[in-house]
């Protein structure tokens, strides 16, 4: 790994010249907070330890804790399986937790699978058929799902039925085969991309907030004793304010600084040796990285702060259209540094302030 620059350089305190990619950039910093799991998160011992077991250990989502646990208790007393549940929201943030939750607090399997992995029919058939009474079946970005699968799900979701086709044209039959109940959890980052079939059939449609900084700062005191990591209130706090509303970050985040922490220092992670470490992974305080600051310097410098088209954004900074929409964007908004105009995206006096530049006079008026 090469770091090649600390964030804590002080922007240009004036729009300029300066083009944006003249800044060095940092890969450490790029992959640290991106909220994607990496392929060792999505399936390692180690990470498996840190997720909580039981509702009552998982941290934040109040109000959604509340309904599933209303949800469990009235499932069980009836003695049926949970109702289908939609979970939606920014990734990173706890929607396969939740659903390995309530698998272990109605004491059945959940089969964990993603939308792409189910291209042909016979892969959901497969898992479909493979069900216990009561079952799980997570299936991650459904938004995704082929139309073929996607409809062989309608009659398995409503009825605990599976069509099959047999043969092919004039001579096709239909054989029904019963599946035993079971629960679908679908897990999307863009409701607004199912079909209304599908959404229509998940009794329960909830959706995961970001996280406040008290709530990842208490993740970290958590998966901090099970790493048995020793660090103070405020480095778990100046961690979870870089950590982008996002368990996963933050638990990812508190991995990088317990290892500086273990060979530059004695092993206890302080506010001062989290920040040093932060820094040097190009995490700023308000956690963004370097793409983060470049789409906001480009807003700036090149476009008065907008508001300015995305495929404009894109085209200036060479990023994909989408990935500034499905990755970077939310967060940006989440703490007001963007916002979204009917004339384009515009980059507050905050995000200006942030960056060290002087905000216009009339922006200040009308957005903080
Ligand atoms: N680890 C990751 N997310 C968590 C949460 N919401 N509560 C407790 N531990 C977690």
């Amino acid at each position: 790994m090469t770091i090649l620059s600390s964030h804590s350089q002080p922007a240009d305190p004036q729009p300029s010249k300066r083009s944006p990619r003249s800044s060095v950039s940092s890969v450490e910093g790029e992959t640290l907070l991106r909220p994607q799991a990496t392929p060792d998160e999505g399936n390692n011992r180690n990470e498996e330890s840190i997720r909580p077991q039981h509702l009552e250990d998982y941290i934040g989502q109040t109000d959604l804790k509340e309904v599933l646990h209303i949800a469990i208790q009235a499932a069980k007393s009836r003695q049926e399986s949970l109702d289908h549940l939609l979970l939606y929201g920014p990734p990173g943030l706890g929607k396969t937790t939740i659903s390995l939750i309530l698998a272990s607090e109605m004491g059945v399997n959940c089969k964990v699978t993603s939308a792409p992995a189910l291209e042909r029919p016979r892969d959901i058939v497969g898992l479909l058929v493979s069900l216990q009474p009561g079952d799980i079946l997570f299936i991650d970005e459904i938004h995704r799902l082929s139309r073929m699968t996607e409809e062989l799900l309608y009659p398995a979701m409503e009825d605990f039925r599976l069509d099959i086709t047999i043969g092919k044209g004039q001579s096709a039959k239909i054989r029904s085969l019963s599946l035993p109940p079971f629960t679908l959890v679908g897990a999307t980052t863009k409701a607004g991309a199912l079909t209304s079939p599908l959404r229509d059939r998940f009794g329960l449609v909830q959706r995961l907030r970001f996280y406040e900084p008290p709530e990842l700062s208490q993740i970290i005191v958590r998966t901090a004793a099970i790493l048995k990591t020793s660090l103070t209130p405020e480095a778990a706090l100046e961690i979870a304010r870089r950590a982008r509303g996002t368990p996963r970050i933050a638990n990812r985040l508190l991995k990088r600084v317990r290892d500086f922490a273990q060979v530059k220092h004695s092993g206890i992670v302080t506010e001062a040796i989290a920040k040093a470490a932060l820094e040097l992974f190009n995490v700023d305080p308000c956690g963004l990285d370097w793409t983060d600051r470049r789409l906001l310097t480009v807003m700036i410098e090149h476009y008065n702060g907008g508001p300015v088209g995305l495929e404009t954004i894109a085209a200036a900074t060479g990023e994909d259209a989408e990935t500034i929409e499905e990755v970077y964007e939310p967060y940006l908004l989440q703490i007001g540094y963007l916002s979204r105009t009917p004339r384009g995206r515009v980059a507050t006096a905050s995000a200006w302030k942030h960056l060290g530049y002087q905000p216009p006079e009339n922006q200040l008026s009308w957005l903080s």
